[in-house]
């Protein structure tokens, strides 16, 4: 009996990422089969695969398939670049006295706000388009380049947009509180009031326009008080919270996110044991982004051995943004994870695929090759998962499928 739109591909090796299984799932003499929703329906032997007649088959000659990649920390949609920031960089200057100066975060918001939802579009979906063509089926996109009502849901609904006219899952933040809008210089506590005005975040949750609600605890960010405030906010209007934390210094913002039941704590260089164990209690994923890391020459790495200790998840993003890591390539990333943070291969891969969808509260749906989940893969000429994180600048994906196909 012919099943239409049943589709299978066989003759492969799985990293299922599943949890049931030990470390990557792995499955030799695997296939996988999805349904016509784009769902999958079996992840396994392929000896045990159901008798399926007229299904569309793929027969992978032995590739390696992964989940799609989850790149689930970046700030894909802006205007202008920040190349004239890197040559000052260069010379001397350090991302903290250049965003101090004026610089910066606040740059981009005037390129941003400048800039039509077209040319937005446009230019997010060449950076787009670089991360799909490595196996990216999920990404996560931030505002907090418009700090104001009107660029913040402008640039919300371009990454809405990309999500809708691209093979691809979008999951949008909204990250309002950035960086304090010359508009509201020196008062700094009446922007944080604008932000977390009742009306702005149940707009924001009703009309499905974030996903999330993100914010920059720090000394050139907002403060633990305010960030509480924004959290506050964000659950009273029923939207999940994430935050940007101990990346320059520590403000124990980790600790106040996961007393929030935050779905992620991202950066983490200078947190402190306190910190990763209560991310581990509260389940929220401690997001690691080396490519920011390398690109402002921090010099502490972010304590993966309390991480790993405490038992908290670990995921790794590009953190792709114009100022502090101009990165699409999630796969460089993966090599960065290992070589800058001392992750291993497998809890870097661990990192874009399992823990990444549940730090955008998709693990229901992504992340793993299980039976129920969305039927996004990537399959790769490789030899051995690893290689995934060992190589610098190439590209191994041989097919890309995002809900079956
Ligand atoms: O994740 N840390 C704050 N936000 C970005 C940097 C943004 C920028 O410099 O434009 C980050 O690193
Ligand atoms: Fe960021």
């Amino acid at each position: 009996m012919a099943v239409p739109g049943v589709r299978i591909w066989r003759n492969a090796r799985l990293a299922s990422m599943d949890a049931e299984r030990p470390s990557l799932g792995l499955i030799d003499k695997g296939a996988i089969m999805a349904d016509a929703t784009g769902r999958i329906l079996f992840a396994g032997l392929e000896a045990d695969l159901p008798a399926s007649a007229g299904a569309e088959v793929t027969d992978c000659e032995g590739r390696w398939i992964t989940p799609g990649l989850i790149d689930c920390h970046t700030h894909l949609v802006f205007g202008g670049d920040r190349a004239h920031e890197f040559e000052m960089r260069l010379g001397g200057a350090s991302y903290e006295e250049i965003a101090r100066a004026g610089g910066g975060i606040l740059s981009t918001v005037k390129a941003t706000r400048a800039a039509s939802a077209d040319d937005l579009f446009a230019s997010a979906d060449r950076r787009l388009a670089m991360l799909m063509s490595e196996g990216v089926t999920s990404i996560e996109i931030k505002s907090g380049y418009g700090l104001r009502i009107d660029t913040e849901l402008r640039q919300l609904a371009v990454a809405r947009r990309l999500g809708q006219e691209r093979p691809v899952t979008v999951r949008t933040t909204f990250l309002g509180a950035h960086a304090l809008p010359p508009e509201f210089a020196g008062n700094a506590d009446g922007y944080i009031d604008l932000v977390t005005g009742p009306d702005l975040m149940r707009r924001l949750a009703d009309e499905k326009l974030a996903d999330a609600v993100d914010v920059f605890c720090e000394g050139i960010g907002f403060s633990a008080e305010q960030s509480r405030l924004v959290f506050e906010a964000a659950k009273a209007a029923g939207l999940p919270v994430k935050i940007h934390a101990e990346q320059l210094s520590n403000l124990h913002g980790a600790a106040l996110a996961a007393s929030f039941g935050a779905l992620s704590a991202d950066h983490l260089e200078h947190l402190d044991e306190a910190g990763a164990q209560a991310l581990a209690k509260a389940g929220t994923v401690a997001v690691l982004l080396p490519g920011a890391f390398y690109f402002i020459r921090e010099t502490r790495v972010p304590p993966v051995d309390l991480l790993r200790a405490a038992g908290a998840a670990m995921a790794v993003a590009t953190d792709c943004n114009p100022g502090s890591s101009p990165l699409t390539s999630l796969l460089l990333a993966l090599n960065m994870a290992c070589t800058l943070f001392r992750l291993t291969p497998e809890e870097a891969l661990l990192g874009v695929t399992r823990h990444a969808a549940k730090a955008l509260g998709l693990q229901a749906e992504a992340g793993m090759l299980r039976a129920g989940l969305w039927c996004d893969l990537a399959i790769w000429e490789i030899e051995r998962p690893a290689e995934l994180c060992y190589r610098m600048g190439f590209n191994p994906l041989w097919r890309r499928v995002w809900r079956g196909s």
